[in-house]
């Protein structure tokens, strides 16, 4: 049976942290997305990620701890710029992958000789991995190919029965997941977009590129119904969805856009989902959850611009469109 924790009412955590200890398995809020945890150092503890998730072997898993003293047990060959990093991003929302130390198992890491760590931004579950005492895993909580999520609630429908304990800490502030990025030649390489942006990094004097995710799983950001994202400045915006319509009667169309074309398109759609130009990567994964659930053929996603999101916005939203534009 899954026991719901909800730190609002000062619900105790002692008990569940002698459970993830032990090896038992746990949802746990972040500051970026909801993650499963357990005793890294585990071996069969981590085994049971991969079945709860329904996540392939060879896909690593992230790892949290608390403080670097943890850190240093974990991994090796820190070097200068990762130190910078960690100064100024930790406790953060900054996957950095270091090389690993024999005593991470290696099915962590899907069998690389490197991992993924951070220490996260919300106190909470710095104080949660402290009361453990060992690296715990972090995943994003959700069945692998689903979106990730925000909200233990929605966490409590997915994973009620499958984990020993649901933390329930509120909706994540940041709402999308770590920027992942490692370190090669003195360059900092950003793997994974995340609410750390590249200039972010630069401002360190860093010199910084975009690379990916080895063999990364595009169906990540599935709303299980097709996507184009529509681009152009507003007027174009508004002529492409217009004409899209006017020429698809066959299909349910939806809309993920902007409150200032609401009541243009609304009723001329079978769905129409606000976007949030202010707070869209904090609303993102409950924006998309909505129109998953949503009986639609194809959504028409307005692109995001003229904030300092809109990189990583647009990076996922291509992710969610498979790169389909207008
Ligand atoms: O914000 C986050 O990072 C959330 C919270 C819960 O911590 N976690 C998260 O984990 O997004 P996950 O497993 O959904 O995404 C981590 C990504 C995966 O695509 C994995 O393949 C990649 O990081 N990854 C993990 N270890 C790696 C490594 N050593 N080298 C390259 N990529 C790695
Ligand atoms: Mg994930």
């Amino acid at each position: 049976m899954t026991k719901l924790i909800d730190l609002k009412k000062n619900d105790n955590i002692e008990e569940c942290a002698k459970c993830v200890k032990n090896g038992g398995v746990i949802i746990f809020p972040t500051e970026t997305v909801y993650g499963i945890g357990t005793n890294a150092l585990d071996k069969e503890a981590v085994d049971k990620i991969f079945t709860v998730k329904g996540r392939k072997s060879d896909n690593p898993l992230i790892v949290l701890v608390s403080n670097t003293i943890m850190l240093n047990k974990i991994v090796s060959n820190i070097n200068e710029i990762h130190r910078k990093l960690i100064e100024n991003f930790w406790p953060g929302p900054l996957t950095i992958i270091f090389d690993k130390k024999d005593v991470l198992p290696e099915n962590v890491t899907g069998g690389l000789d490197t991992v993924g760590v951070r220490i996260p931004g919300n106190s909470v579950t710095r104080k949660l991995i402290e009361k453990i005492g060992v690296p715990i895993t972090a995943p994003s909580a959700n069945i692998s190919g689903k979106l990730s999520i925000i909200d233990a609630s929605v966490a409590y429908k997915e994973f009620n029965g499958k984990v020993d304990y649901i933390i329930d800490g509120g909706i994540s502030d940041i709402g999308i997941e770590s920027t992942i990025i490692k370190v090669e030649n003195g360059i900092v390489k950003i793997l994974r977009c995340g609410s750390i942006l590249k200039e972010d990094i630069e401002k360190l004097g860093i010199e910084v590129e975009f690379s990916s995710i080895p063999s990364r799983n595009n169906k990540h950001y599935d709303i299980e119904s097709d996507a184009i994202v529509v681009t152009g400045d507003d007027t174009d915006i508004i002529n492409k969805i217009d004409e899209y319509i006017s020429n698809d009667i066959d299909k349910k169309i939806g809309i993920i856009g902007s409150f200032k074309n609401y009541d243009l398109f609304s009723k001329r759609v079978d769905k129409y989902i606000k976007l949030d130009e202010d707070n869209t990567m904090k609303n993102l994964y409950n924006i998309l959850n909505e129109a998953k659930e949503a009986d639609i053929d194809v959504f028409l996603i307005e692109s995001v611009k003229n904030t300092n999101e809109s990189q990583v916005i647009m990076n996922k939203l291509m992710q969610v469109s498979n790169n389909k534009i207008i």
